[in-house]
């Protein structure tokens, strides 16, 4: 669906089977920075509508997914612990122009986002056919779709108000990118390591 560069090895799964507690405390503070991010969205593009409104819709959402995860480290007797900082995400990141036209940084904004979920829902998928407790099958199994949906939104709104044409070549970009980035991941217990 996503046309991701490089898939991510499913012994990433075994790895993460090793520490619960640990995954689910970053992935924790992912769905936290995903609302931190809709929201910051709506503070730098507040004469967008529509966007706005999603967004105050997607910022919910992921509020939502964040108290799913803590109830989840609770029910096992594990406890959250610090915010896990998150590389992957930093290096996307910098990806992002910080200077050019306005379009352009929105257009990066929303393309920076749409890849972090098409990355999370590919791992979310992987945990979902892999991991060997049923009960977090269920849970990444419908978090998935959720993402899945979210990475929609985020290119759908890239297409509303930015070009076709720049949309699909930045696209391309961030795909290259991130195929590269990723290809030094995949030895960690969390949901982008
Ligand atoms: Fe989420
Ligand atoms: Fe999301």
């Amino acid at each position: 669906m996503f046309k991701l560069r490089l898939p991510t090895d499913p012994r990433w799964v075994n790895i993460v089977e090793k520490n619960i507690p640990e995954i689910l405390t970053d992935h924790a503070w992912c769905e936290q920075k995903a609302a931190s991010n809709a929201i910051s969205i709506i503070v730098r593009y507040p004469e967008f509508e529509e966007l706005v409104s999603v967004m105050l819709d997607i910022a919910q959402e992921e509020l939502a997914h964040f108290k799913m995860v803590t109830e989840k480290i609770k029910e096992r007797g594990f406890i959250l612990g610090p915010e896990r900082k998150d590389e992957y995400v930093n290096l996307l990141y910098n990806f992002r122009r910080k200077g050019g036209s306005r379009t352009q940084q929105l257009l990066d904004h929303l393309l920076f986002a749409a890849m972090i979920e098409a990355r999370s829902c590919e791992r979310f998928r992987l945990l979902s056919e892999n991991i060997k407790d049923e009960e977090l099958k269920k849970f990444y199994h419908e978090l998935m779709i959720s993402e899945a949906n979210h990475y929609s939104t985020f290119i759908g709104f890239a297409k509303k108000y930015c070009a076709a044409e720049d949309v699909d070549a930045r696209w391309q970009q961030y795909l290259d990118y991130e195929g590269e980035v990723i290809s030094r991941f995949g030895k960690k217990e969390t949901v982008h390591g």
